[in-house]
Order: structure tokens, then sequence, then C-alpha cells
């Protein structure tokens, strides 16, 4: 299948600034490596792949997307509010991927906290986001299917933007995902009722399976100034979230 390339001169143009640079590769191991890996990144560097070997995703799971099928890339973030803070670094870039889909297609995808997006009434998994810190900067990784056909995708629970429908140019929607991830970046907080309205997760009957083998179950209410879920009156920072459906 031909497709077509991203434009980086006019992802620059577009994006360049509020952010600092932007690179395009072909291919590479993983976008959030790379970036973890060069310590003289300034604040707000960007690199986008148009290919990863070995694209990571969060839980040591791994995120694989056909060369040119979707949109790989990562974020270098130098914050200036106090890593307490950080926990909404996924929660901000989940919106900005929302922002990015809904002013370049007609659809509306839905947030799982902490960082996934969904679309669809079967909430296939449209985008994942790995936020990953050596301390003193962030990394924000997303992975987002675009063009992806049922049979390039990863398991069945993930869906893309062409199985809704919509034929995207890349570029723009890379470009629009980008700006409103800068805006949300200075909103921070600030961002939180627009949170609420965009996660699916809150109010919803959930079980979060946590690192330590804990299985926390409840309605969920809220996030905090941290970024974290509180359920049935315990606050979780990270999990693996379902939503229950009512039988
Ligand atoms: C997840 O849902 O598990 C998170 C997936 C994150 C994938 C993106 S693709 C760009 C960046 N580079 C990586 O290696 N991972 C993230």
């Amino acid at each position: 299948m031909e497709r077509v390339a991203l434009d980086a001169g006019r992802l620059r143009e577009a994006v360049v600034p509020p952010f600092s640079r932007l690179d395009v590769v072909s291919e590479t191991a993983s976008t959030n490596a790379d970036l973890l890996a060069d310590a003289d990144a300034p604040d707000r560097s960007v690199l986008v792949a148009e290919h990863q070997t070995a694209g990571r995703g969060r839980l040591d799971r791994s995120w694989t997307s056909p060369p040119r099928a979707g949109l790989t890339f990562s974020a270098l973030l130098r914050p200036s509010v106090p890593p307490s803070e950080w926990g909404w670094v996924p929660l901000l870039a989940g919106l900005a991927v929302v922002d990015g889909v809904r002013s370049t297609t007609s659809l509306v995808p839905a947030l799982k906290w902490p960082n996934d997006v969904l679309l669809g009434a079967d909430e296939g998994k449209l985008a994942g986001i790995l936020v990953q810190s050596d301390g003193a900067a962030v990394v924000v990784g997303i992975g987002l299917n675009v063009d992806a056909t049922a049979g390039e995708l990863p398991v069945p629970t993930a869906t893309s933007l062409a199985l809704h429908g919509a034929a995207v140019d890349r570029t723009a929607l890379l470009a629009a995902v980008l700006v409103h991830l800068d805006r949300r970046l200075h909103e921070w907080t600030d961002a939180a009722p627009d949170y609420r309205a965009a996660c699916a997760t809150i109010g919803r009957d959930v079980r979060v399976a946590i690192a330590d083998g804990s299985v926390v179950e409840g309605r969920a209410a809220d996030v905090d100034g941290s970024g974290r879920l509180l359920v049935g009156g315990r606050l979780v920072t990270a999990g693996d979230v379902v939503h229950v459906r009512s039988a």
C-alpha cells in the first residue's frame, strides 16, 4: 500500500516555535528511547519516526505500527512545575490527542485514565501514551493509529481513524496534536474540567490492576492535582484500568 510521507518542512513551519526543534526520521528503535538518551535536548524537542522497530508501550508492552500507517513521536519536556505535578503530563497529552483528532476530523475520541485514547461505541484503542522521566526531563511518547487496516492492528481491541471513516493528512494531524499539546502544557491543571469532560473513566465502575499485583475496584470519582485517580475513596497513582460494563 502506497502511503504518503510526513512533510517535515510543513511540520516545522507549524510548530517550531513553540517547539524548539523537530526531527523526522524514517526509522528508529524507539523515539522515547532516543530522546531519553539525548541529555542535551532542549525543552520541547520533538522526534518523529515513520517507523519504529522496538516501539515501547506501558507495562513493558510493545507498540507496533506499519511504516507511515500512524503517528509515532515523542516530545521532551523540561517542566517548570514541581515533579509532584508531572503526573498530569500523560493526561494533558491525551487531551491534546483528542483536540487534534477533533480539529482535523469529525470524530470525537474519549480518554481512559491515565492515558489511552479510545474511539467508538466499543471503545477501541486509538492511541497510547508512554511518559518516561529521568528526573530532569519528561519524555511523552504518543502512538496514534491513523491509516491502519484491521489486519495491521496489533490487537483486535485497537482501532484507527481510517476504520472509523476518516481520511486524514498525517502532517496536519501531527501539527494539530503538537499545537494543542503546547497549549495544554501551558494550562496544566487548569485543564482539569476539560479532562473530566473527555475522560470516559470518571463516573464509571472500574477495575484497576496495580503493579504490585493488587486490584482496586469501585466507582472512579475524579482525578486530583497530581493526576491520580480517585477510586472508591482510594487514590491510584498508576495502573491498568478496565471499564466495567454494567450487566
Ligand atoms: C501504551 O499504550 O502502551 C503506550 C504506547 C506508546 C507508544 C509510543 S510510539 C512513540 C513513542 N515511542 C515509543 O517507543 N513509545 C511511544
